[in-house]
């Protein structure tokens, strides 16, 4: 397990995590910007965004450099927190010691030489993480394992250790996620540096790093950014023009649009989340794109088509927004299924006869997920659940579902994990 889940140095040195060893205004930016992460993880990508920003004195691929080592050190924090432990740093390490020393923990699993400066530790307990983490895990629980080894906050480990695939999926979660866009239209353009998406059927995974934000397609609303889970999501709740739709969590109108471009912009959709501010910035995406069946508003009435886009632990989404784990507390974590049960029971009641539920998460916690569909059916009699397979047949099902839910995973998928049900009102 642990092999699977420690990053280790590269075989060749990097000539900027080299540079960021010694005393330089990249490794200045660096221990800024982690010291004031550390202090409210919540903002972790505007004090990342910000910190960059600000160090004008940065070349373009130091910025970059900059911006992915944070990332890294997000990402593996516990790892590189425990490291330095082992590593032998006093205990009396002042916070500002402890911050550049991680620092230098994360530059030398990255391929940065030994440190010239600063408090001393024992540098290769840090360069061979495995052996250290391996003599640290002797007569430890597999859950503590998980979670120092993949990074993850306690409360997470715990629940993914029951899993046997645990360590495959948590490494999954640490990995950098692609970039993936869709098109608004059947017809996917060809553009150069990207390919197909494996499962949606109008997505596009860009194979290098390029400035998305100057595509011609994404300006002019043929593109949007979304991670291929979404896309999925929205592609099995098949809707079809004429129908009327109701987006119950529709944020900035990710899946709105998604579901207004398979439509065809003929099935009107009521957008509503308790985020006013998320619907204005979506309505200008809209625009863009040239909707015009998307309308903001409370519900009212019934549907033929209710998405419950729950708001969720995100712990699918861990790739693209690392910072997470460490800013949401157990506690907050556990009171997420009473408040997705009670969004999900209000969709119900906008549902037609005959109508379908779809209820989605980007969670990998079945709590979230399975457990809120069966206390929805326990309350809701007249909801019955759909299997994947009658919705989008038996094959296609086996590849994106399981137990006759859409289930996609980091480690199998390639894509965000997700989950989604489609539950259908008697008619
Ligand atoms: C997973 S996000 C939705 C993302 C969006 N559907 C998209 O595709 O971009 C969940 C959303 O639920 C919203 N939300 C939270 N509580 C809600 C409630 N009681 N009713 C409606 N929306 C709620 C949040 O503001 C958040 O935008």
């Amino acid at each position: 397990m642990i092999e699977l889940l420690v990053p280790s140095p590269p075989a060749d040195p990097n000539p900027l995590a080299l540079k960021a060893m010694k005393p330089s205004g990249l490794r200045q930016t660096l221990v800024e910007a982690y010291g004031s992460m550390r202090l409210d993880w919540r903002r972790g990508r505007q004090i990342q965004g910000q910190a960059l920003r600000e160090a004008r004195h940065l070349g373009s691929s130091e910025r970059r450099f900059a911006g992915d080592l944070l990332t890294f050190l997000v990402r593996h924090h516990r790892t590189i927190v425990t490291l330095v432990e082992q590593a032998g740093l006093s205990e009396s390490a002042t916070t500002k010691q402890l911050n550049l020393v991680r620092v230098l923990a994360a530059l030398l699993l990255r391929g940065g030489g030994r440190p010239i400066d600063g408090p001393e530790f024992d540098y290769q307990a840090v360069t061979d993480p495995v052996h250290t983490l391996t003599g640290w895990a002797r007569g430890r629980e597999r859950a503590e394992i998980l979670g120092v080894c993949a990074s993850l906050p306690q409360w997470l480990a715990d629940e993914l250790a029951l899993r046997d695939d645990a360590p495959e999926l948590a490494g999954a979660l640490n990995q950098r996620a692609p970039l993936v866009l869709r098109s608004n239209r059947a017809e996917v353009p060809t553009i150069e540096g990207t390919r197909p998406t494996e499962y949606a059927a109008r997505g596009l995974v860009l194979e290098k790093r390029i400035d998305v934000n100057a595509l011609p397609e994404l300006r002019d609303g043929r593109l949007e950014v979304m991670d291929e889970g979404s896309q999925l999501v929205a592609e099995i709740c098949m809707p079809q023009p004429g129908e009327r739709i109701l987006d119950l969590c529709a944020g900035a109108l990710g899946k709105s649009l998604a579901l207004a471009a398979l439509a065809e912009d003929q099935a009107p959709i009521t957008a509503f989340d308790v985020r006013r501010d998320a619907i204005r910035r979506g309505l200008k995406r809209a625009q863009r794109c040239g909707f015009r069946s998307i309308r903001p508003g409370n519900p009212k009435g019934g549907y033929d088509l209710v998405l419950i886009d729950a708001p969720c632990t995100g712990t699918g989404a861990l790739r693209r927004r690392p910072w997470s784990r460490w800013s949401m507390t157990a506690r907050e974590a556990a009171a997420f299924p009473k408040q997705q049960l009670e969004i999900a029971m209000r969709g119900a009641e906008h549902l037609k006869p005959g109508g379908r539920l779809i209820y989605a998460t980007c969670s990998i916690r079945s709590s979230e997920n399975g457990g809120v569909v069966d206390a929805l059916r326990a309350t809701r009699s007249d909801l019955s659940l759909v299997p994947l397979g009658e919705v989008i047949g038996a094959d296609w099902a086996e590849r994106i579902g399981a137990d006759g839910v859409l289930t996609l995973e980091p480690h199998r998928h390639g894509t965000d994990g997700f989950y989604a049900a489609v539950l259908r009102r008697d008619g």
